[in-house]
């Protein structure tokens, strides 16, 4: 049993989660981790081809399975990808632990994500599929946050201190 990651965030595609925690990471002087990293690490092949080859479902059990995996081993900064929080099994993992969402608007989600075929829930019409997503999840988010943290017109490094302010935590490692 260890003390449990520092910080937990979630959110959308696109929501900085990965450079917002890699900057979390330097100032809290933790390690840094990502579940999606995990998953293509043990599986050897890119997240778009899983879901290529083996569909969104097995993806989910992958992804269900590393997620608990980090929350159990991971003391530092973790990064969940962004469906994550569809598992219920997952969520109640999450119930009490520091997790931050980042939330971000439909314009800057397009702008970010684009047509970033690495996405593949994205690769066709994204602000449609982005805001059918968002609708299906953002209480969902809500739910598992301890503190919404707003990304829109913001630095990753203001987030990052956001993030930091609203969890209380220190502020400069
Ligand atoms: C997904 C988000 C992605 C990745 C996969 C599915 C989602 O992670 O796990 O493409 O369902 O929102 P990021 O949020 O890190 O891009």
């Amino acid at each position: 049993m260890t003390g449990g990651p520092l910080v937990v965030l979630v959110g959308p595609m696109g929501s900085g989660k990965s450079t917002v925690g890699a900057l979390l990471a330097e100032r809290l002087g933790a390690p840094y981790r990502d579940t999606d990293a995990d998953i293509v690490a043990a599986e050897g092949r890119e997240i778009s081809d899983i879901f290529i080859e083996d569909g969104e479902e097995h993806f989910r059990a992958l992804e269900r399975d590393a997620v608990a995996a980090a929350l159990a081993g991971h003391e530092g900064v973790l990064a969940l990808g962004g469906g994550a929080i569809l598992d219920a099994g997952t969520r109640a993992l999450l119930a009490g632990l520091p997790v931050a969402y980042l939330s971000m608007d439909v314009d800057e989600a397009v702008r970010r994500v684009g047509l970033n075929t690495a996405r593949p829930l994205l690769a066709v019409n994204p602000r449609r599929q982005w805001r059918e997503l968002m609708e299906a999840r953002r209480h969902l988010y809500t739910e598992v946050a301890r503190a919404v943290v707003t990304t829109d017109d913001r630095t990753p490094e203001e987030v990052a201190g956001a993030v930091l302010a609203a969890l209380d935590l220190k502020k400069d490692a």
